[in-house]
């Protein structure tokens, strides 16, 4: 009775997968999270070993598109170094799951990567990336009157609530609220737009969503640019200096 169970189980579940690999949506479609489903993931995550998560940063070939100690070499991934535990756990969760899925290719190949990995695999690179550090900004910023508006007074007019109330002054982020400061602007860009554009709906709430709604194309740039330079709360110390 059981077998049989299993096999009906079986052939359920491969039925709906051939139909969507022929509908050529190959990526698993998840449920998005509520408070509660969230909450209890966050309380089941492994505690991160830190030596295992920069070995599989290394050998998991994360390390080819995010840069030693997680700083991207270009211009298309982004900056992992600094980055909260929860929120990377969640992410990495979220890829693997389908979740996240900008519907741009670029999923795709997390999705791939994340495929292979445990939970207890994403605390450890979590728990390495959020200890490595960002480089202090160079050159010269002033940032303009209305970027620094949005960011720490927001747009009451547009519903918009500031941006450092939630990533914090510094954009440092907290729990699952991502650190900004010195993310990559290109990425930054693109994934702003995607929340726009209702392509990346995985955050809790889809809170992202709304605040983006409003907000200029000319607005998100400027703000890529503010988070571009905004100095990390902890800098790596300066070439030399160490
Ligand atoms: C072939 C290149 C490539 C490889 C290999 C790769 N990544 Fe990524 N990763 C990306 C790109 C590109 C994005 C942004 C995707 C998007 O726009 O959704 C990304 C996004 C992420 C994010 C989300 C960051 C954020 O700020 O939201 C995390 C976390 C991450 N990768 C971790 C990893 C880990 C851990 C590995 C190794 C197991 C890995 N990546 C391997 C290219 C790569
Ligand atoms: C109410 C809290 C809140 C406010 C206000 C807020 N954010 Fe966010 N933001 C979040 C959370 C939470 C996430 C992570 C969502 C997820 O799980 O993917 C996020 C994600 C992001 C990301 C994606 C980062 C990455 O590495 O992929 C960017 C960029 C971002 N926010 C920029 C902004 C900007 C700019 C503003 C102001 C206009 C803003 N946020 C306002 C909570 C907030």
């Amino acid at each position: 009775m059981k077998k049989l169970l299993l096999i009906g189980l079986v052939s359920v579940t491969s039925t709906a997968s051939t139909a969507a690999l022929a509908s050529g949506h190959s990526m698993p479609v998840a449920d998005a999270w509520s408070n509660i489903t969230w909450d209890k993931s966050a309380k089941d995550m492994p505690k991160g070993d830190y030596a295992r998560g920069e070995k599989l940063h290394s050998y998991g070939l994360c390390i080819t598109c995010h840069g030693e100690q997680g700083i991207a070499p270009s211009r298309n991934a982004p900056n992992l170094a600094g980055n909260t535990v929860l929120y990377t756990y969640k992410e990495l969760q979220d890829y693997k799951s389908g979740l996240r899925n900008e519907g741009n290719g670029k999923a795709s190949v997390m999705h791939a990567a994340t495929t292979p990995m445990s939970n207890q695999d994403m605390a450890d690179v979590a728990v390495y990336y959020a200890a490595q550090k960002l480089p202090a900004p160079t050159g010269n910023y002033t940032p303009p009157a209305n970027i620094k508006k949005l960011v720490t007074k927001g747009d009451v007019s547009r519903m918009i609530t500031p941006c450092a109330s939630c990533h914090g002054v510094h954009g440092e982020g907290r729990d699952i609220t991502p650190a900004l400061a010195g993310q990559v602007p290109a990425y930054f860009i693109r994934t702003m737009a995607a929340y726009k554009h209702g392509k990346r709906t995985n955050d809790i709430n889809e809170g992202m969503a709304q605040f983006t709604q409003d907000l200029t194309d000319a607005e998100i740039q400027g703000l890529a640019e503010y988070y571009a330079n905004l100095m990390p709360k902890n800098p790596a110390p300066a070439a030399g200096k160490e």
